[in-house]
This record gives C-alpha cells, sequence and structure tokens, in this order.
C-alpha cells in the first residue's frame, strides 16, 4: 500500500521551514501534496497562482512531490485526494494548542485521516510567513530563510507594488 500525505497550508510565501518539513514528508512517505489553501477571508501577498509557481518550482525535482490548491474542509479535500494523512509542522509550544484542536477536529470529522506532525530542523523553528513579509517589509535581510526563488519574488513585488 501506497502512502499518500497532504500538506495543507496558505504558504504566503513558502520558507525554509516548509521547504524543511514537505523534504521530510518526502522521504517518510510516498507521495506528499502541498495543498495550498484558497482563503478569501486573509488577503495575501502573493496570489494563488504565484503560490502555485514558485511551490512547483522550487520542487520541480523531486518526483514524490505535487502541488495542488483547495478549498473548503480540509479532511473532505484529502478525502477526495485519495489521503490518509494530514502533515503538519510544529515548531514550537505556541504552534501546540492551534493544532492539537485542529487535529482533534478532523479526527472526529474522518476518523479514517490521521495528522502527522513533523519538526523543522533547529535553524528554521523560528521561521513564518507573517515574520518574513514583516522583517522583508522593513528592509531586513531574509536570504537563507526563505528559498532564493521567494526571495527575488518578494523583491520584484517591492518594485512593483499591487497594482503597478
Ligand atoms: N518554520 C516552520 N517549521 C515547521 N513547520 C512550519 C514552519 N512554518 C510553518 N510551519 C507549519 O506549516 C504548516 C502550514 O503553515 P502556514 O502556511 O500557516 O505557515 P506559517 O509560516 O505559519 O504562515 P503564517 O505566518 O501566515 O501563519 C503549519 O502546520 C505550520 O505549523
Ligand atoms: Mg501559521
Amino acid at each position: 500500500m501506497s502512502t499518500l500525505a497532504v500538506y495543507p497550508g496558505s504558504f504566503d510565501p513558502l520558507t525554509n521551514g516548509h521547504v524543511d518539513i514537505i523534504s521530510r514528508g518526502a522521504r517518510l512517505f510516498d507521495r506528499i501534496i502541498v495543498s495550498i489553501l484558497v482563503n478569501a477571508e486573509k488577503a495575501p501577498l502573493f496570489s494563488m497562482e504565484e503560490r502555485v509557481e514558485i511551490a512547483r518550482e522550487v520542487f520541480k525535482d523531486q518526483r514524490n512531490v505535487e502541488v495542488d490548491t483547495f478549498h473548503g474542509l480540509l479532511v473532505d479535500y484529502v478525502e477526495r485526494r485519495g489521503a490518509h494523512v494530514i502533515v503538519r509542522g510544529l515548531r514550537a509550544v505556541s504552534d501546540f494548542e492551534f493544532e492539537f484542536q485542529m487535529a482533534l477536529m478532523n479526527q472526529r470529522l474522518n476518523p479514517r485521516i490521521e495528522t502527522v506532525f513533523m519538526m523543522p530542523a533547529e535553524q528554521y523553528t523560528y521561521i513564518s510567513s507573517r515574520l518574513i513579509k514583516e522583517v522583508f517589509s522593513l528592509g531586513g535581510r531574509v536570504h537563507g530563510l526563505v528559498p532564493e526563488l521567494v526571495e527575488l519574488r518578494l523583491r520584484e513585488k517591492q518594485l512593483a507594488p499591487r497594482g503597478a
């Protein structure tokens, strides 16, 4: 039996913390789907298309990593994709409460699906997309914290702000 896992998130933008978790997942499972959430509530910095393009480019040489988008209830999407595993990353105790709640809710909604938590390498434990955007917008260096393509895209955004 081959195991298919789904790694859901906003990935706005993809960070080296995400990349680390995806690489671990790709070693652990036969295939991992990076599933980018279409979230109408948040105003994302990167459009859905941009986030998909970035993730596909970064993982183009990893044959068992797929990039997809989803909206609505995660467990329904996971079931539809024929997967049985949800991968989530844990950075610190601060992630735990929310992740614990979500995992138990998803377990209740669909007991056939398991949530698997993974820890990133130590040097990525403090990285979040939100912090990357904040630091970058204030002129800070994000080199080494995000894939080079993300750094490039961030710079392009800075030069051509939305609407331009
Ligand atoms: N540096 C990291 N190390 C390990 N897991 C991470 C890291 N960053 C995010 N994750 C995990 O990846 C999943 C998707 O997260 P998400 O897309 O919300 O990223 P985020 O960095 O938390 O973004 P935001 O700051 O917008 O909330 C979650 O399970 C989250 O805990
Ligand atoms: Mg988050």
